[in-house]
């Protein structure tokens, strides 16, 4: 029923257009180009690459906010909903996409008055609201590069950011609501502010309605800027290789990588993926659950979404707040049809019990996606299952920051799929998957995913720091300097397809073998007393690296020798006896990112008996550590 009426209709369809993309990029892009993107004037050249940069579309300008918001108006589109947004208090709100490019234009103003322009930094620091949409979106219209903090982040981090980049105006929020409480953002914005001389303005939206202190001469009121801009604001056009955004991203030092991407390239692959990987249709109500400081929300949340028109919902909050099922009550009350999210927030609805599902009926969702780390087969098929009621496909996305958009992934309707496998490259895309001298592994063996041509939504470089660029993404190869190195280990099966093993560092060597951390993870799951695991090796005189794995035991289950003993024969009957975990400890807590991302360092150092060394300020929790050191 699905395949009929998806976009694409067929997997014959996908195999045609994908030849055709990788046998005549230069004529494909091109033509992608022509039809996905409103240029005000015509580019010249579709690709100028010379390993590690590249330059797309050079010649021709746009805009990418106009690509947005002002090719709906005057359509059937302007009077529908742009954004439908919940707060975590339950209050609703719906922009069209009319209201949504009033507030845009009005915004430009602003900016345009406080003589933020073309190339300047704009640094965003706001809860998940309508707001952050517009701040990002005037930004564009008016050529400034943001760059979006997640509101999670600690005022250091901000601070660090927004020093890296130089910003010269803050977007912020008295608060936002997070588990029936304010984050004070305004508050942790002032700390930051001491120590960056770079920012003239704050701009603060109220939101949470808290008090907060105004620095007179710096600090004004988001609404009251607002109150006197028209709402109509024309343009400037840009450059496609016009900077659009940095994204900041952890790398293997302590110091975040400041992702650079550009205007044309990036908006064509996010739009591109959007409207294939989703399918997206006018009836569609989508809502994907990463904030929008993350690159999820950039690309999927902002501008693939809104490029195609789309509906997409909006929510402020914590998904258990005030019950387990805050997301299932959302999908039933606003019909929502598609929904993406990231496994480790499936493996926490799997732990919070099934009844908080069963109550709500679930019937308007058609699709579901799953992005950020090899989904585990029991969490992909309890997400097909009690979620999309066996009736859904779930597009595994493949993707990283510096990717700009899904690069590996179903497209649903005509790929057919495997649980755990992002399956195939998308258009254009010509993924490999070699060993340390770059030859290509046989089939089901693990090696490096390298992505071997460069493609128009890629990373420009890292903000400031070019030499790193090239450092950390090329040039590992000498025989094949324009190789992209994603970090990611990878093998591909008999039928072409990807399974993504993890990054490499989370690759361990186990008595020769190589062992990725997510297939133990994968194998720990499928027991029925692990709600979450993490694997991570431990340095073994004998073995290389011995496996230690830290299991979180679903509700009412109890630790005991006995059923650490049980679980080390699971791993190893599911994986085979070199898999046999050296050790299983019993935690509460794993350490994690804000956006959920296990800390596999952290817990190799507490395996390894040293003190936690390194950044732990994107940490969501940092008494986790503390608890794993005593053994709790
Ligand atoms: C890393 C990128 C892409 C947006 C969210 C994360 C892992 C991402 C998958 C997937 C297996 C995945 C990779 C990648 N990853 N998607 N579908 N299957 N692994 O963005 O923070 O830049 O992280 O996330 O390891 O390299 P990011």
């Amino acid at each position: 029923m699905f395949q009929r009426a998806s976009n694409l209709g067929s997997f014959a369809a996908y195999e045609r257009l994908y030849t055709e993309s990788v046998r005549e990029p230069e004529v494909f892009w091109k033509r992608m180009a022509e039809e996905h993107l409103i240029w005000r004037r015509p580019f010249r050249n579709v690709i100028k690459w010379k390993a590690p940069h590249a330059q797309w579309f050079t010649g021709g300008i746009l805009n990418v906010a106009e690509n947005c918001l002002d090719r709906h108006i005057g359509t059937v589109r302007e009077n529908q909903a742009a954004i439908i947004f919940e707060g975590e208090p339950g209050d609703v709100r719906t922009l069209t996409y009319l209201q949504l490019h009033s507030d845009v234009c009005r915004v430009a103003h602003v900016l345009d008055n406080l003589g933020v322009g073309k190339g300047d930094r704009v640094a965003i620091y706001l809860p998940m609201i309508p707001e952050a949409v517009v701040a990002m979106l005037a930004c564009a219209r008016v050529g400034a590069i943001h760059t979006v903090v997640f509101g999670g982040f600690s005022s250091d981090s901000l601070k660090d950011r927004i020093n890296d980049c130089q910003a010269k105006l803050l977007i912020t929020a008295d608060g936002g609501w997070r588990r029936g409480r304010v984050v004070e953002l305004k508050s942790a914005a002032d700390k930051a502010l001491a120590h960056t001389p770079s920012v003239q303005t704050v701009l603060v939206v109220k939101r949470a309605g808290n008090n907060v202190g105004m620095h007179a001469g710096r600090d004004v009121w988001w609404h009251e800027m607002l109150a006197g801009a028209p709402a109509i604001h024309r343009a400037k056009a840009f450059d496609s290789e016009h900077p659009l955004f940095i994204l900041y991203t952890s790398g293997s030092t302590g110091k975040p990588k400041g992702v650079l991407h550009t205007s044309a390239g990036y908006l064509l692959g996010a739009k591109l993926s959007s409207h294939y990987v989703f399918d997206l249709r006018a009836t569609d109500r989508y809502f994907c659950s990463a904030d929008i400081g993350w690159i999820t929300g950039h690309s999927y949340v902002v501008y693939g979404l809104m490029s195609n028109g789309a509906t997409i919902f909006l929510y402020e909050g914590a998904p258990n707040h005030p019950e387990p099922d805050r997301f299932w009550q959302m999908v039933d009350r606003h019909a929502l049809t598609i929904l993406y999210t990231a496994p480790t927030a499936i493996r926490a609805f799997m732990r919070w019990g099934d009844e908080h599902v069963l109550r709500h009926k679930l019937t308007s969702l058609r699709l579901l996606g799953s992005v950020g780390e090899p989904i585990n087969p029991e969490a992909w098929q309890w997400y097909y299952k009690l979620i999309g009621k066996n009736r859904c496909p779930i597009v595994d996305t493949w993707w990283q920051t510096e990717t700009g958009s899904i690069l590996i992934t179903p497209l649903p309707g005509a790929t057919p799929l495997k649980p755990g496998s992002a399956t195939l490259p998308f258009f254009g895309i010509v993924p490999r998957v070699v060993d340390d001298q770059g030859r290509e592994v046989a089939e089901g063996q693990d090696g490096k995913l390298v992505i071997t041509r460069p493609w128009p939504s890629m990373l420009r470089t890292l903000w400031d720091d070019d030499e790193r660029y090239a450092r950390t993404y090329f040039g590992e190869y000498p025989r094949h300097p324009e190789w992209y190195l994603t970090g990611d280990g990878a093998r591909r099966d008999k039928d072409g397809y990807f399974w993504i093993i993890g990054r490499i560092d989370d690759v361990l060597n186990i008595s020769g073998h190589r062992i990725g951390t997510a297939e133990v993870e994968s194998a720990l799951g499928t027991h029925p007393a692990v709600a979450e695991s993490a694997a991570v090796g431990k340095p073994d005189d004998l073995k290389g690296q011995a496996l230690i794995v830290f299991v979180i035991l679903k509700e009412g289950q109890t630790s005991s020798p006995e059923l650490a003993e049980q679980l080390r024969a699971h791993v190893a009957r599911e994986i085979g006896a070199l898999a046999r975990p050296d050790q299983v400890r019993f935690a509460s807590g794993l350490p994690k990112t804000r956006s959920g991302k296990i800390m596999r360092r952290i817990l190799k150092d507490i395996v390894a008996g040293k003190t936690v060394q390194g950044d732990v300020t994107t940490m969501e929790d940092v008494s986790v550590i503390a608890a794993l050191q005593a053994g709790a």
